[in-house]
């Protein structure tokens, strides 16, 4: 039985920024994943998933790197325009990749467009608080939505050593608010918030106007995003403590791949239905022609 919920013609609406922005005040939860291929957004898309969301996330759960660092603009390009290939009612965000915009702010509008123009996204995402306040303010006076992303930004993991949950004193907690109020003058449309205590997360959902999406940040946000590699249980590295896996895909890749093997051992793949047949007169005719 197919799970596709039934259109109707406000659920085939496009998701908007605008749209994230109701959600908050009928205070509707919003929901965010990340993809990085075309099935992946198809399948998202159909689930009716508000958003998607194209991390840097890549680098590690695709790419096989340690860290979000070495993943590039051209990587990101092309994983976002193959989820948009898939996606249509989404909200899609790309994800700004580490030293994209960190360097100079008409880089990063420029970089900032690429996704866009380029690659079909709807938005751009970019870590850091008040160091960003130029940068998004560029980007956003250029007609370009962003979402900021505040807590554990992993593009920082060499700054944290590590990847830490962020905000834990009263001190670094007073700063996470000061930044999130100051990404929100600066335009931002919504905020990840990443690793920070619960209590924490949902006082700045409070205090906020924009949405807020957590990602280890408990139920007070406004809307939950996961990395969807850690969801279906298909990044067999580790599974952070706050993902809920709903399914585990590795276990059942590493099923099949064996099946396969065995069935190619033993010859019971390819069966009849698998083959290619010619009909019985050609065939005679052929071996006549190969043999004459
Ligand atoms: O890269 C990513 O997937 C992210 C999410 C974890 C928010 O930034």
């Amino acid at each position: 039985m197919s799970t596709t919920p039934v259109d109707s013609p406000t659920e085939r609406r496009k998701i908007t920024t605008r749209s994230f922005a109701r959600k908050k005040q009928r205070r509707e939860p919003i929901s965010m994943l990340t993809a990085y291929d075309y099935p992946t957004a198809l399948a998202l898309d159909r689930a009716r998933v508000d958003s998607i969301l194209v991390g840097d996330s890549l680098g590690m759960v695709v790419l096989g790197y340690e860290n979000t660092l070495p993943v590039t603009m051209a990587d990101m390009l092309h994983h976002c325009r193959a989820v948009a290939r898939g996606a249509r009612y989404a909200l899609m965000i790309g994800d700004m990749p580490f030293m994209s915009y960190q360097v100079d702010v008409n880089d990063a509008v420029r970089n900032a467009g690429r996704f866009l123009q380029e690659a079909g996204m709807d938005a751009v995402k970019l870590e850091g608080g008040r160091e960003r306040e130029a940068v998004i303010r560029a980007i956003v006076g250029a007609g370009i939505p962003v979402m900021g992303h505040l807590g554990l930004t992993p593009q920082s993991v060499h700054q944290f050593g590590g990847m830490r949950a962020q905000g834990r004193s009263a001190a670094a907690a007073q700063r996470l608010l000061e930044d999130a109020l100051m990404l929100q003058d600066a335009g931002c449309f919504s905020i990840v918030l990443e690793s920070v205590p619960a209590r924490l997360a949902e006082l700045i959902s409070q205090r906020l106007e924009i949405p807020t999406i957590g990602i280890g940040a408990g139920a007070g946000c406004d809307g939950q995003v996961l990395v969807t590699h850690d969801l279906l249980g298909l990044f067999e590295r580790f599974t952070p403590r706050f993902v809920k896996q709903y399914a585990n895909f590795y276990e059942q890749m590493e099923t099949a791949f064996n099946a396969y093997k065995a069935d190619v051992e033993t010859r019971s793949f390819p069966a009849q239905e698998h083959t290619v047949e010619m009909p019985e007169d050609e065939w005679v005719q052929f071996l006549e022609d190969v043999d004459a």
